[in-house]
């Protein structure tokens, strides 16, 4: 449990990284790892919204993860399947709202639907919002927002010398909400591995050795014990 007086960072992002070196350890399949990984991002999206954040961003499939061997890419992919249909209502009761962010078009037809529905349920829900990155890249969603920009000042609707920052951040797939504050990494490596590149100009970073599926409840706690440390100074002073 959170000490009241801490501050609750408003968006968390985390990059959950570490199954296949949990499954390796213990002489397990990698797809062991994404098993008991889903499971763990279950558990610990729960405990986050009751924590009182309110945009929760989770890390779950880069755009480069496609180089992985076929056999784990199809694990993971039947793993999104299964806990996408659990997911609709296990969040439920803490009426999470559920966002995918990233090329959906890239999935299987099945995959789709799936991911187009459990949209659909949650989208008049009140809580915390959480959104999944799947197939997401960030250089491919600035990428995505320079095309829609570059089609607008075609079709004349604006003027390219009148583009603001704001223009940009609103056309990214986070469009409308705010930047995270504190991006959590698991598995030790420090690096964003092109994950929310524009939003995290001014996040506070948090690396743990500690892999994905042992990531728990006081571990998070942890990691905003420590964002409550840091002194943020967005280039003032
Ligand atoms: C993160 O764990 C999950 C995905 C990228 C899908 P990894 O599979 O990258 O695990 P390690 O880094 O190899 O241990
Ligand atoms: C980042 O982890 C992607 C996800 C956690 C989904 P990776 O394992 O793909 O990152 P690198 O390859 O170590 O940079
Ligand atoms: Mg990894």
């Amino acid at each position: 449990m959170l000490d009241k007086k801490l501050i609750i960072p408003e968006h968390v992002a985390i990059i959950m990284d570490g199954n296949g070196r949990w499954a390796k350890k213990r002489g397990l399949p990698r797809s062991i790892g994404h098993k008991y990984g889903a499971q763990n991002f279950r558990k610990i999206t729960r405990y986050i919204s009751r924590a009182g954040v309110k945009y929760l961003t989770l890390y779950a499939f880069s755009t480069e993860n496609w180089k992985r061997p076929p056999e784990e890419v199809d694990a993971l992919m039947k793993l999104f399947h299964q806990n996408l249909v659990d997911l609709i209502t296990d969040f439920r009761d803490d009426d999470i709202k559920t966002i995918f962010i990233g090329d959906r078009s890239a999935f299987s037809p099945g995959l789709i639907k799936l991911i187009n529905e459990s949209e659909e349920i949650a989208k008049d829900r009140k809580g915390m919002v959480l959104n999944i990155a799947m197939n997401y890249g960030s250089r491919d969603e600035i990428l995505k927002a320079v095309k829609e920009l570059c089609e607008e000042s075609r079709d004349g609707k604006i003027d390219p010398k009148d583009i603001t920052e704001q223009d940009i951040a609103f056309r990214l797939y986070t469009g409308g909400m705010p930047d995270p504050d504190l991006i959590i990494r698991t598995g030790g490596e420090f690096r964003l591995s092109n994950f929310l590149l524009y939003q995290s100009a001014y996040s506070e970073f948090y690396s743990t050795e500690t892999l994905w599926p042992d990531f728990n409840e006081a571990e998070f706690d942890k990691a905003v014990i420590e964002f409550n440390h840091r002194n943020r100074r967005f280039g003032g002073v």
